[in-house]
């Protein structure tokens, strides 16, 4: 979703705002634009629609020069995407100048009210009531930028994070947070702000997490920070750990791939830093949280949204299974218009990569308020969500920058595994031998997942044939279920082929309707070994009967299968409930080539954001 970077320092702002833009063009965005305070002392603003490279040529043929300045790359939300809509957004006087990612959800009433007092609106976002309420404000008297801000969000209901610069202020960059993320970068001599750290990664190693209901008050020499009263905050400067490199592409064509590739890696450390030698799992800091409620629990609620969910369907699967505690999922949008009741000893189970999708947060903070305690699985080291969490178990996948969730995705598979272990055991559900053979296997998986990438090539060819599809049918059972609609969202988010997953026994009771000699339908075959393989192959029957073109995922020793597809693609076999962590690369690499021979922009999916921090 939109992007926020901004600087204040010695050095020339442009350079470092297109920069920084350009490491946040992974979330998404339909136009650009820049607000930099000049030396003369005019505030002056570009801005284009479209690609950042636009924004760089406008740059070029009428320059910017100024050492304080803010950029924003805008997700449209209120108003189409237009160089009018785009941020940043100035006043009447053009003496502020605002970027914003969020909602305000009363800029109409604000709007009213203040185009009743003469100020001339000229787009129809929300932000814009910002910068002409903090005008009107100063206007009435208010002699500081920072009480006008201040007493503006006061005014302001509903999510934001903003960066704000004067024209009659140099040298001071402002900033804001409530419910949308942003982090102060602390230079040596100079400040940024960004939506997210990779933007910044490269400049700075020392960083403040902005919480909810902050204003920062930046100069080159130091970070400043009171809440919206006025109250001062003493700022928590931490050390970012991840190298500026983990925000690169390292050689690979795209994001999406690199990170496709580095699945087992991320699985190995996930497994070293919570598998002892003995086999024992050990979750770390969560451990007590978890062992407390794992005792006494009498149901487990895992919240999240989009491939989060499906890998929460996952974790119930495993969760029911090893630990005999009954488990459900719901989808963010969903549990909190829902009007949920929950058992007393419910654990609360929220997942994301990012940690800031807003209604995750939002079943969060209801779930929360019913008497949950929330365990976070989550990906970002100081997000949102693990700051709201009572514990947090960290994916460690680095930085997903691909829109299209790979890595983080597997990594959530590997928590839900070692989690569920962990509950079985302390529940007695599993004994200590049955802990060691289950963790022998995971230890098994990094490899599985390599001999998957190693055979890429057999998977461009079989998307060779198919690519030109209009629509596709994913099909699994049980394990294999969350992944066969994960396979589908993954095809469709990168390649725009319209795709359905399915729980292959329901493909009776409708979708049959649409198979003919024209349908790929996807199916995921393995493990061999478990009592849903025999349905599956029945249901597969089905489809050729019908004469539905088969791509099926097989067991590399498969032979029934083989007889009855077009294609297939073998992968290494393992236990039912860890196939899904191998199954899924077949997945994730088939939608990666239908979407390259397609000729789609992989990295940058249209109308996607990475991370949806608005409702
Ligand atoms: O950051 P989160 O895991 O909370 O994000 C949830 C979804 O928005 C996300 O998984 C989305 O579905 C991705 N585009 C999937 O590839």
């Amino acid at each position: 979703m939109c992007g926020i970077v901004g600087y204040v320092g010695p050095k020339d702002a442009v350079p470092l705002l297109i920069e920084g833009l350009k490491r946040l063009e992974y979330r998404g965005y339909d136009s650009a634009g820049v607000a930099v305070r000049r030396a003369d002392g005019a505030l002056d603003v570009r801005k284009c629609v479209g690609r950042l490279s636009n924004l760089e040529e406008a740059l070029e043929a009428a320059p910017l020069a100024g050492g304080l300045g803010i950029g924003h790359t805008r997700w449209a939300t209120h108003g189409e995407p237009s160089e009018i809509n785009s941020h940043p957004h100035i006043d009447c006087s053009g003496g502020v100048a605002v970027v914003h990612n969020g909602i305000i959800e009363n800029y109409l009433e604000l709007r009213a009210e203040l185009e009743a007092k003469g100020h001339v609106f000229r787009s129809q976002t929300d932000t814009e009531a910002l910068p002409h309420l903090i005008e009107e404000i100063l206007k009435g008297g208010e002699t500081s930028h920072a009480g006008a801000i201040r007493a503006a969000l006061r005014r302001a209901r509903g999510a934001y994070a903003l960066g704000i610069v004067f024209r009659d202020e140099p040298g001071v960059l402002y900033a804001a947070r409530c419910g949308s993320p942003l982090i102060v970068g602390v230079g040596e001599g100079e400040q940024y702000i960004a939506s997210d750290v990779p933007a910044i990664l490269n400049r700075v190693k020392k960083v403040i997490y902005l919480n909810d209901g902050e204003v920062a008050e930046l100069r080159a020499s130091g970070a400043t920070l009171s809440k919206l009263d006025g109250t001062p905050v003493v700022p928590e400067v931490k050390t970012v750990t991840l190298r500026a490199e983990a925000a690169e592409r390292a050689g690979f064509e795209t994001f999406m791939l690199k990170e496709i590739h580095e699945q087992p890696r991320v699985l190995r450390t996930l497994l070293d830093a919570h598998v002892g030698k003995d086999g024992v799992v050990n979750l770390g800091p969560a451990s007590a949280l978890i062992d407390e409620a794992a005792t006494g629990l009498r149901r487990v609620l895992i919240l999240s949204c989009g491939t989060a969910y499906y890998a929460g369907m996952y974790g119930r699967l495993l969760i029911e299974r090893w630990t005999g505690i009954p488990c459900e999922t719901d989808l963010g949008s969903e549990f909190r218009y829902r009007g949920p009741r929950l058992p007393e000893n419910t654990l609360v189970v929220a997942v994301s990569q990012s940690g800031e999708t807003a209604d995750t947060l939002a079943s969060v903070r209801l779930a929360r308020k019913m008497g949950c305690k929330v365990l976070g699985i989550c990906n970002v080291p100081g997000s949102t969500l693990l700051r709201e969490s009572d514990a947090a178990l960290l994916t460690q996948a680095g930085p997903e920058i691909g829109v299209a969730s790979t890595k983080a995705f597997t990594a959530q598979l590997m928590a839900f595994a070692l989690l569920a272990i962990r509950m079985g055991r302390v529940r007695g559900a599993l004994d200590a031998r049955r802990e060691r053979e289950l963790t022998e296997e995971l230890a098994r998986i990094p490899d599985g997942i390599h001999r998957v990438l190693d055979k890429q090539d057999d998977v461009r060819a079989v998307s060779q044939k198919y690519y030109e599809c209009f629509n596709a049918l994913y099909l699994g059972r049980r394990f294999n279920y969350p992944v066969a609609l994960e396979g589908a969202l993954k095809n469709k988010e990168i390649s725009y082929q319209h795709a359905e997953g399915y729980a292959a026994g329901e493909m009776k009771h409708g979708p049959i309707a649409l198979i003919n000699e024209f349908l790929p339908v996807v199916c995921l075959c393995t493990p061999t070994a478990d009592e849903v393989h025999e349905k599956v192959v029945s249901n597969l029957k089905e489809v050729e009967a019908r004469k539905g073109r088969i791509i099926a995922v097989v067991a590399e020793s498969d032979r029934t299968i083989r007889g009855m597809a077009q294609d297939v693609i073998p992968v290494p076999e393992t236990i039912e409930e860890f196939s899904p962590m191998i199954n899924v690369v077949a997945l994730q690499l088939f939608a990666y080539f239908n979407a390259k021979l397609r000729g789609a922009d992989i990295d940058k999916p249209r109308n996607l954001a990475k991370s949806v921090t608005v409702e």
